[in-house]
């Protein structure tokens, strides 16, 4: 299942770090080959030559010794990986990739590799729920990293809580059902949009909407998984976006236009993104000041991207999103219609769990044959997933 695959486990110093060798033992099992390296911390716990008898290839513990030893240098491993396996994964390494720290021959190797990164976490209760600890995690999975979680149980502290090692065998199976994934939108290119627009009224002012980005982000990073090239033009969120992505940041809603049109040449556009549809009729040159007791602005209409591209669309598959307060199907279907869609994600933006700003979704998707399908409350991940899936079946 893992045949040919190079995987290397990083062991970092906890407890867990026996069960690292029932890790390695399985993933030989399966044909990868298994490159080790150990933390200082982690051979408290466990002895190199242990690693090195189940995975037949030398185990590095110090950045500094004789590479002669090794014959292959931590930056070629870097490159070489398919994947990384860090188990167990302490407070302590997450906290120091989270801040970029690279200080042993485990965290450079990490800051040089792009393959995927595996944290397999494990400590005591308290730790994990720390809130320093959480925000690291937060971090972490904003750049991509993928976290196995710990379960719950009674710890060798003597603690009975969250912060137990995942199973050795659920371990394996997430990074087996990652790296056998099939990459389904491979040598395509989607071009995402995602977040508000601002639109400046002063040179300290500006009108803005309630969207966070998230769903656009998730969808790329979806996208990338699928072994897609993506761009991602973003108005102003506080997200990071997808490293792998060619990010295009904007500000108004005719940047967003600009951006947009200048990247047509791609197979997918998926419009995530809330532009306003209105800005300032002029934006003045000086701060507005508080003289009267009241303000009246006058707006006008901001070019509808989704529709310009509906009109001059050859090929691509063009996916719009539909945010109502009210009579969601009527309105949606009628965006289908008049941007010249594929298919439409509607949903509800006064429903609990649908809308802006959180990190779950509920939508319809309606597509231009006239089928319509519901789904329950999804975090946004899945709801991108879904999304992807229907531009899959479209290829
Ligand atoms: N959209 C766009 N350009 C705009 C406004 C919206 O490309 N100026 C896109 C959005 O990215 C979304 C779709 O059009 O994919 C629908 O956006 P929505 O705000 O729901 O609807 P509007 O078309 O703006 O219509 P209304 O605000 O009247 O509901």
């Amino acid at each position: 299942m893992l045949n040919g695959k190079n995987i290397v486990v990083g062991v970092t110093g906890g407890i867990a770090a026996y069960k690292a060798a029932d890790v390695v033992s399985r993933l030989k099992k399966l044909g990868a080959n298994v490159y080790v390296i150990m933390t200082e911390h982690s051979t408290k716990f466990i002895q190199p030559l242990t690693f090195q008898s189940i995975s037949q290839n030398y185990v590095v513990t110090d950045m500094f010794e004789d590479p002669k030893t090794w014959d292959v240098e931590h930056i070629s491993l870097a490159k070489r990986a398919d994947c990384f396996l860090i188990v167990p994964a302490t407070a302590n390494i997450v906290g120091k990739v989270a801040h970029g720290i690279a200080d042993d021959m485990l965290t450079t190797t990490l800051m040089a590799t792009v393959a995927p990164v595996f944290f397999a976490l494990a400590m005591n209760t308290k730790m994990y729920e720390n809130p320093i600890f959480k925000n690291n995690v937060a971090t972490l999975e904003r750049y991509g990293y993928h976290m196995i979680l710990p379960e719950s149980g009674r710890l060798a502290c003597g603690d009975v809580g969250a912060g137990k090692l995942a199973d050795p065998e659920h371990i394996v199976q997430a990074v087996v059902a990652y790296l056998s994934r099939e990459r389904r939108m491979t040598g395509k290119r989607v071009l995402v949009t995602a977040g508000p627009t601002r639109e400046p009224i002063d040179p300290v002012r500006y009108i803005t909407n309630h969207s966070s980005g998230k769903m656009g982000y998730a969808i790329a990073t979806e996208a990338l998984n699928e072994g897609a090239e993506v761009i991602l033009i973003s108005g102003p969120t506080g997200l990071t976006p997808p490293p792998n992505a060619t990010f295009i940041a904007v500000e108004s809603t005719q940047d967003m236009y600009d951006a947009v049109m200048a990247h047509l040449d791609v197979d997918v556009i998926i419009k995530a993104a809330a532009p306003a549809d209105y800005k300032a009729q002029s934006i003045s040159d000086q701060k507005i000041k508080k003289e009267s007791e009241d303000l009246t602005l006058s707006f006008v209409k901001n070019q509808d991207i989704l529709k310009a591209v509906g009109k001059i669309k050859t090929h691509q598959i063009l996916v719009g999103f539909a945010a109502e307060t009210t009579d969601v199907e009527a309105h949606a279907k009628k965006k289908l219609l008049e941007k010249n869609l594929d298919f439409i994600v509607a949903n509800d933006v006064t429903v609990e769990g649908a809308g802006f700003n959180g990190d779950t979704n509920i939508v319809t998707l309606f597509e231009k044959e006239g089928h319509s399908t519901s789904y329950e409350c999804l975090h946004k991940n899945e709801v991108a997933r879904i999304i992807l899936d229907k531009v899959i079946e479209r290829f």
